[in-house]
């Protein structure tokens, strides 16, 4: 008989039909919110699960769903996984990279482009009918085209990010990583690597796109805030979590640092109420890699991960490999 699945949240009609050619699927298609406790015992007897990043798949939720084998999440970002305790349980987990780095990196443009020049907020004066006339210093930005754009974390999407910045608007790109880029990435991205402090006190722009971590976690801080010029932007498009909320609010508030595009939230999908009042930050809901397309690549990576695992034991884009072939 066919394995039985879990697809945790609602997804695209044709991803349920491909992933029952092969499953017996239990579907939450009408996206009712499950407790950690709910989602626990819908795993119970299931191989597989199709998570998103809401999902959190940790030791306490494992040790309920003896039977499942792998976790197939429709996300770039895994940290809503605890990873060794997967492999510890000798569970898969696999994530969607490659598919939407363009995509994400075109967003992080967006937020960029939308924080420097005040896009949002001179929207909202419009919609408030204040526009009476016009000022020649009205919603005036900052510079993007000519500027220095830092990106903190070079992976694929960082890569396209300096990419757009150093070819599309002749920035000066600049980056701070764990590692450095191999030299003839970097001259392809026309980056040079600075330390995370010259990176701070120079960028114009800076743009977070590393992965959360413990070691990530308020990567931006007060300290790192009160380090940068006070004309410069921050857009966060990684996670929420590697930027303190707290001090950002309190930063752009002071105006010690100009404006802020946040597409990422500690604790979302609440939002700091600080962040809320301040008028220099544009706020979207996690939606970088949200495109048709994008999304539908997403899915189906994933469901080609439950397939190719289950059926085939071949996992298209495996997080922890050591645990393929292991006995249980
Ligand atoms: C979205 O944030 C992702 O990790 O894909
Ligand atoms: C994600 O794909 C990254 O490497 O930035």
């Amino acid at each position: 008989s066919k394995p039985t699945i879990l697809v945790a949240r609602r997804v695209f009609p044709e991803i349920i039909d491909l992933l029952q050619r092969h499953f017996e699927v239990e579907a939450n298609q009408e996206d009712t919110p499950w407790t950690k406790a709910e989602l626990a015992q819908r795993l119970r007897g299931k191989a597989g699960a199709f998570t998103t990043g809401s999902e959190r798949i940790d030791a306490e939720v494992l040790a309920q769903a003896p039977e499942l084998r792998v976790c197939a999440n429709m996300a770039v970002g895994f940290n809503n996984f605890d990873l060794a305790a997967m492999t510890a349980r000798g569970v898969l987990g696999t994530n969607t990279p490659d598919v939407l780095t363009e995509t994400t990196a075109d967003f992080g443009f967006a937020l960029l482009m939308a924080t420097a020049r005040r896009v949002a907020e001179s929207e909202h004066y419009l919609r408030a009918g204040k526009w009476e006339r016009w000022t020649y210093d009205m919603f005036a930005g900052t510079e993007v085209h000519g500027s220095t754009l830092g990106i903190l974390g070079m992976g694929r999407i960082g890569q396209g990010i300096a990419r757009r910045g150093a070819h599309g608007f002749g920035m000066n790109v600049i980056y701070h990583n764990r590692s450095r880029l191999a030299p003839a990435l970097e001259a392809e991205c026309k980056a040079r690597y600075v330390s995370k402090e010259e990176l701070l006190r120079t960028a114009d722009h800076l743009l977070l796109v590393l992965p959360y971590s413990a070691e990530s976690h308020h990567a931006i801080g007060a300290a790192e805030l009160a380090l940068m010029k006070p004309t410069a932007n921050l857009v966060n498009i990684a996670r929420g979590g590697i930027v303190d909320d707290a001090a950002l609010a309190q930063a752009l508030r002071e105006r010690r640092i100009a404006a802020a595009g946040l597409d990422v939230f500690e604790g979302e999908p609440k939002v700091h109420p600080a962040l809320l009042e301040v008028p220099n930050v544009v706020l979207t809901p996690h939606i970088a890699s949200a495109t048709i397309p994008t999304r539908l690549a997403m899915a189906r990576l994933a469901a080609d991960n439950l397939v190719g695992f289950l059926v085939d034991g071949k996992p298209v884009t495996p997080l922890n490999p050591e645990v393929l072939g292991r006995a249980r």
